[in-house]
């Protein structure tokens, strides 16, 4: 297949990029470059710089490499700032989103596969969390991904679109040579935040909330590896050759690591000390948040190859213990 990545310059779409050159696709990307790295793609794959929301350049790119499935990882992720600045969010995650819907219509592409995340179902009030649980964001982050979700499902009804929508738990760690890792600026993400703080480039880490009603206290988060979830993308293209298909998937390992484990899980792994400070709740942070993937399972044969904390941990480690610069730019 010959699929284009957008967004593949960045932390998910990079790892993906890698694991469908692995399994005989051939990946073009498409970035910004307004978070993502080149280093992050090898110089064999054809890379666009642009705007995904450029559609004339979209419609010439898609029939230009004869693509064949579109992977849709691009997208503005901090769900604060989706709070202070909205309308960055609706214009980039909505808006250009829809224009890049538009340009595949144009270019007769109709296989597409949607970065979609937990944080569309809000306060979930059934754990673990399947793919039927009822939407309700409590950000514009998580809105913005619903709103092309709804979108999607109008396209496919009328058999416009056929798509996967996977709806990530936390992305975390790196590939398992060390070659590509997470490199975000700014960084919020629990793990390399902690690792950063072990090696001594950010004093102390902030632990938000320590009175939930959880066994250590700190809130419960999934962490799935980021080649596991790579893997349910590739995995998914044969769900894809029906007409006006619409799939759903819930992504993570359904066993959630408290705060704390993960805290403990980068000390083990780096054998050094990471300093705390205890702060109240964030708002709108929910107690716990994890996966019932058993879907993704049962329909792809989707298997999570990092099961645990540690095994995550270890190959984040190793990607910042030996890249303390990242990619070194953009
Ligand atoms: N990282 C997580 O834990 C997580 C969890 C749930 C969902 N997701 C979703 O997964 C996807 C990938 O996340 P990530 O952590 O790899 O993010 P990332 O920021 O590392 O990658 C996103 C990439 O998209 C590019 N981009 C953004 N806007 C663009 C535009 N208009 N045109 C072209 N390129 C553009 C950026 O330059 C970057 O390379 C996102 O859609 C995110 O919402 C991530």
């Amino acid at each position: 297949m010959n699929v284009l990545v957008v967004g593949g310059a960045g932390y998910i779409g990079s790892h993906c990029v890698r694991q469908l050159s692995a399994a005989g696709h051939r990946p073009v990307v498409l970035d910004s470059l307004v978070y993502g790295h080149r280093g992050a793609v090898a110089p064999s794959v054809t890379t666009h710089v642009g705007d995904l929301g450029d559609e004339p350049a979209v419609v010439d790119l898609l029939t230009r490499e004869k693509i064949d499935v579109v992977m849709h990882f691009a997208a503005f992720c901090y769900v604060g700032e989706s709070v202070t600045d909205p309308l960055k969010y609706y214009l980039n995650n909505s808006a250009a989103t829809l224009h890049l819907l538009h340009a595949m219509q144009e270019a007769g592409v109709r296989k597409f596969v949607f970065s979609s995340t937990c944080a569309t179902f809000g306060v979930p009030d059934k754990l673990p969390m399947t793919e039927t649980l009822p939407q309700a964001p409590i950000n514009p982050y998580g809105q913005t991904k619903l709103d092309i979700e709804n979108a999607l499902k109008a396209l496919a009804r009328v058999g416009k679109i056929s798509f996967a929508t996977f709806r990530y738990f936390n992305a975390a760690g790196a590939s398992e040579d060390g070659t590509i890792g997470e490199d975000h600026d700014p960084e919020t993400h629990l793990i390399p935040v902690a690792i950063d703080v072990a090696i001594g480039k950010r004093p102390h880490l902030e632990l938000f909330g320590t009175d939930y009603p959880t066994p250590d206290g700190s809130c419960l988060r999934d962490y799935v590896h980021v080649d596991d979830l790579s893997r349910a993308h590739i995995a998914v293209f044969d769900k894809l050759t029906e007409k006006g298909a619409a799939h759903f998937y819930n992504l993570g390992t359904g066993t959630p690591s408290s705060n704390r484990e993960v805290i403990r899980a980068v000390e083990k792994a780096t054998g050094k000390k990471v300093k705390v400070v205890e702060s109240p709740r964030r708002p709108g942070d929910p107690p716990a948040l994890y996966a019932d993937s058993s879907k993704a399972i049962r329909e792809l044969g989707w298997k999570v190859r990092f099961p645990d904390i540690d095994s995550i941990v270890a190959t984040a480690w190793n990607w910042h213990r030996t890249h303390p610069a990242g990619f070194g730019g953009r």
